[in-house]
C-alpha cells in the first residue's frame, strides 16, 4: 500500500550526510537499491540522485508494524525514512561516499511499491542498449546517466552565466519556421489553417540570429533545439541541442577569443580540466595535409606524409596512374606495428576500401631492415629505400600508402589513422586536445548536383584576399569560417557572415542560385539587410557532443535524457506513430503508400 507524504519533509539527500551529522535526526527519501536481512536487523541501501546511504531497521527499536513493512521492502520501492545518523558499526564501506555512517530508522513510509525492473539499476550496466532505451525512465536512474545529466545541466548553467556576463542576451527563436540553410533534410509540420502548407522545424536558429543582429541586439545566445533529418551516427541525433551565439561588429578573432574563454571556464568549473589558452589554430589545408581530416585528433601523431614527389618516377602502376590523374600518393607510419599479422593488414585494406580506396599498399620493415611489402616487386630497391626514408620508417614500423585523388587519399588515411590509434589503444579520454580549424574552402564541388555547394552556408564571408577568384576559380576561395575541434570531434562551427549585398549576390551566383530563387528562400533576411545591417559573426556548439566528451562517453545518446535510435524512432514512446484519420482529415492530408519506395 502506497502511503502519502503528509506531514513529512525531506531534510537531506542521501549522500549529503556524513560523519558531521552523527547524532542528528534526519528524513531521507529515495529508492531501495537492495536489502539484506539478518534476522532482527534489516539493512537497506537507499538511493537518490546524490548517491547511496545505508539504513538499518532494528526490530528492537521499531514497532512490529514498521519492522514488518521493512521486511517487505524490495528493490526500487520508494520510501521515506526518519531516523538518527550514527557511525557504522560494521566498519567503514570505502566504496560509498556515505560509507562511514548509517541511519538507524525510527519510522518508515512506503511511498510506492515497485515491480521487479526488467534489468538491475546499477552502474556500468551490461544490459543491452535496446532494452535500456525501451525502459529509459529506469535506465535514467543509473548513477552513470544521472552523473551525465547533472554534468549537462552544469555546462548549461556555466554557459549561461559566462555569456550573460559577457553581454550576451538569451533570446528564443521559433520552432515552427521555414527552411534554414544548413542543408540537411527538414522535418516538416503541416499547417491546419493553411492546408497544403508546412512549417519546417529549424535546423539551427541561423537566420533568426542574423536578424537579431539587424535589430540591434548586438550579442545573442540561445541553448537551442535543432532538427535535422539525416542519417544517425553515434554523434548525431535527429534533434539535438546547440549552444548558439551571434555577435555584431566583430571579426574572426573576437569570436574565437570569447569562445576560448567560455571553453576554459566550462572545463575548469564543470570537470576541473585546465584548457591552456590560446587554443592552437590550424588552417583547413594544413589539417588535411597532416591528418587527412578537418577534425584532426591531436592526441597522437601518425601524421600523413606526401610522397608523391618521391615515387613520381617509379613503375608501380597504382602510384603512377594516381599521379598522372592529378592525384597523390601519401602514407602513414604506424610505428612499431611492423609485426602485424597478414590477416590484420588485410582487414586494414578492407577498412580502406570501405572508404572508397581501390587498395592499400604496405611495407612492413623487418627488424633486420629488410621489407615485407605488397608492391616492392614493382619498385627498384633504391626507390623503396627512398620511400621508407621519406616516411621516417625504422625497423619494426608498418607503412601504409593510399594513391588516388587527393580527397579520397585524405579520407582513407584520415580514417585509417584513427582506426589504428583505436586498435593500438593509444587514445586517452582524460586528455583534451582542442584545435581551431580556420580558412575552410568557401565552396565544395558536388558531383551529384553538378554545381558548387556552400561548405558552411551561403551567408559565410569569403576571405577578402580570395574574393577576386569567386567567379574565375570558385574552388580556390577560402572562407572566414572556423570549427572548434576536440579530440577528433567537431564540437562547434561558425563563420563571419556576408553583410554586403554585392558579395552576397556574387555568392548566390557562385552557388548557381538566381536572385529570384535566393529571395524565394531567404527573402526576409535579404530584405532586412537593406535597412542597415552591422557586420556580424557567430558560432554554434553541439552541446550533446561537448558533454559527451566531457563525460568520456562514446555516444551522445548517453548524455541525452530521451534519445532516438538509428532509425530515428524512440523505443520508449514508440514515436513516430500513425495518427488518427480525423487528425489527417483536419490537415487535409492523405497518406499515399508508394509501392516503388517500399
Ligand atoms: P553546424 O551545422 O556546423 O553549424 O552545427 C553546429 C554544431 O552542431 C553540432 N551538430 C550536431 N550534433 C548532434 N547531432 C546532429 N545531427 C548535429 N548536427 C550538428 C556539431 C556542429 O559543430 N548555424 C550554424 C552555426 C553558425 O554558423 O553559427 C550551424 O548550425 O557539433
Ligand atoms: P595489385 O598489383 O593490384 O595487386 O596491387 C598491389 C598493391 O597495391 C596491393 O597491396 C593493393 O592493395 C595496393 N593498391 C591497389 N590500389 C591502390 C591504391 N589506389 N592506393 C594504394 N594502394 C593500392
Amino acid at each position: 500500500m502506497a502511503e502519502s507524504m503528509q506531514g513529512l519533509k525531506r531534510s537531506h539527500r542521501c549522500a549529503e550526510l556524513s560523519k558531521k551529522n552523527v547524532g542528528e535526526q534526519v528524513t531521507v527519501m529515495g529508492w531501495v537499491q537492495k536489502t539484506r536481512n539478518t534476522g532482527g536487523l534489516i539493512f537497506a541501501d537507499l538511493r537518490d540522485r546524490s548517491g547511496l546511504l545505508q539504513i538499518t531497521f532494528n526490530s528492537d527499536k521499531l514497532s512490529e508494524e514498521a519492522f514488518n513493512k521493512a521486511y517487505k521492502l524490495r528493490s526500487e520501492f520508494v520510501i521515506a525514512v526518519t531516523g538518527t545518523v550514527v557511525e557504522r558499526e560494521g566498519g567503514v564501506n570505502q566504496n560509498l561516499v556515505t560509507g562511514e555512517i548509517e541511519v538507524v530508522a525510527d519510522s518508515l513510509r512506503v511511498l510506492s511499491e515497485a515491480e521487479t525492473p526488467p534489468f538491475p539499476i546499477e552502474e556500468n550496466s551490461k544490459t543491452k542498449e535496446e532494452l535500456r532505451l525501451k525502459y529509459r525512465y529506469l535506465d535514467l536512474r543509473r548513477p552513470d546517466l544521472q552523473a551525465n545529466l547533472m554534468l549537462r545541466s552544469k555546462v548549461c548553467m556555466l554557459t549561461r552565466a559566462f555569456l550573460s556576463e559577457e553581454g550576451f542576451l538569451e533570446i528564443e527563436t521559433p520552432m515552427l519556421t521555414k527552411s534554414t540553410p544548413e542543408g540537411a533534410r527538414d522535418y516538416l509540420v503541416p499547417s491546419r489553417v493553411h492546408p497544403g502548407s508546412f512549417y519546417a522545424l529549424p535546423q539551427s536558429p541561423q537566420i533568426f540570429k542574423q536578424l537579431l543582429m539587424c535589430s540591434g541586439y548586438d550579442r545573442y545566445f540561445q541553448i537551442a533545439r535543432c532538427f535535422r533529418d539525416e542519417d544517425l551516427r553515434a554523434d548525431r541525433q535527429p534533434e539535438f541541442t546547440q549552444i548558439d551565439m551571434e555577435l555584431s561588429f566583430v571579426d574572426v578573432d573576437d569570436v574565437i577569443d570569447v569562445n576560448e574563454r567560455l571553453m576554459a571556464k566550462v572545463f575548469k568549473e564543470a570537470i576541473g580540466v585546465e584548457v591552456p589558452l590560446p587554443i592552437q589554430r590550424m588552417t583547413w589545408q594544413e589539417a588535411m595535409d597532416r591528418f587527412g581530416s578537418d577534425k584532426p585528433d591531436l592526441r597522437f601523431g601518425m601524421e600523413l606524409h606526401n610522397v608523391t614527389e618521391v615515387v613520381k618516377d617509379c613503375e608501380f602502376v597504382v602510384f603512377k596512374s594516381a599521379i598522372e590523374n592529378g592525384g597523390s600518393v601519401r602514407g602513414i607510419n604506424a610505428e612499431g606495428q611492423g609485426a602485424m599479422p597478414r590477416k590484420k593488414i588485410d582487414a586494414l585494406v578492407d577498412f580502406a576500401k570501405g572508404y572508397g580506396a581501390k587498395g592499400l599498399a604496405y611495407v612492413a620493415i623487418n627488424e633486420d631492415g629488410t621489407y615485407k611489402s605488397s608492391f616492392a616487386k614493382f619498385m627498384k630497391p633504391e626507390e623503396m629505400d627512398a620511400l621508407v626514408a621519406a616516411m621516417d620508417g625504422k625497423p619494426g614500423d608498418l607503412l601504409l600508402f593510399a594513391a588516388d585523388k587527393n580527397k579520397l587519399v585524405y579520407d582513407v588515411l584520415g580514417a585509417l589513422r584513427l582506426e589504428l590509434a583505436n586498435q593500438m589503444g593509444i587514445l586517452d579520454k582524460n586528455e583534451y586536445r582542442f584545435v581551431w580549424i580556420t580558412e575552410f574552402p568557401l565552396l565544395e564541388w558536388s558531383e551529384e548536383q553538378g554545381r558548387y555547394l556552400a561548405m558552411h552556408h551561403p551567408f559565410t564571408m569569403p576571405m577578402e584576399e580570395d574574393l577576386q577568384y569567386l567567379e574565375t576559380e570558385p574552388g580556390r576561395v577560402r572562407a572566414k569560417a572556423y570549427d572548434i575541434v576536440l579530440n577528433g570531434t567537431e564540437i562547434g562551427g561558425g563563420s563571419v557572415r556576408i553583410h554586403q549585398d554585392d558579395i552576397q549576390e556574387r555568392m548566390f551566383a557562385a552557388l548557381g542560385f538566381t536572385k529570384e530563387a535566393a529571395y524565394e528562400q531567404f527573402g526576409f533576411l535579404l530584405n532586412a539587410f537593406k535597412y542597415g545591417v552591422p557586420p556580424h559573426a557567430g558560432l554554434a556548439y553541439g552541446l550533446d557532443r561537448l558533454v559527451m566528451l566531457m563525460a568520456k562517453e562514446d555516444s551522445i545518446r548517453d548524455v541525452i535524457a530521451f534519445p532516438k535510435v538509428k532509425d530515428a524512432s524512440c523505443l520508449m514512446s514508440e514515436a513516430p506513430n500513425v495518427v488518427d484519420a480525423k487528425q489527417l482529415e483536419e490537415l487535409e492530408i492523405a497518406v499515399v503508400k508508394n509501392e516503388a519506395i517500399e
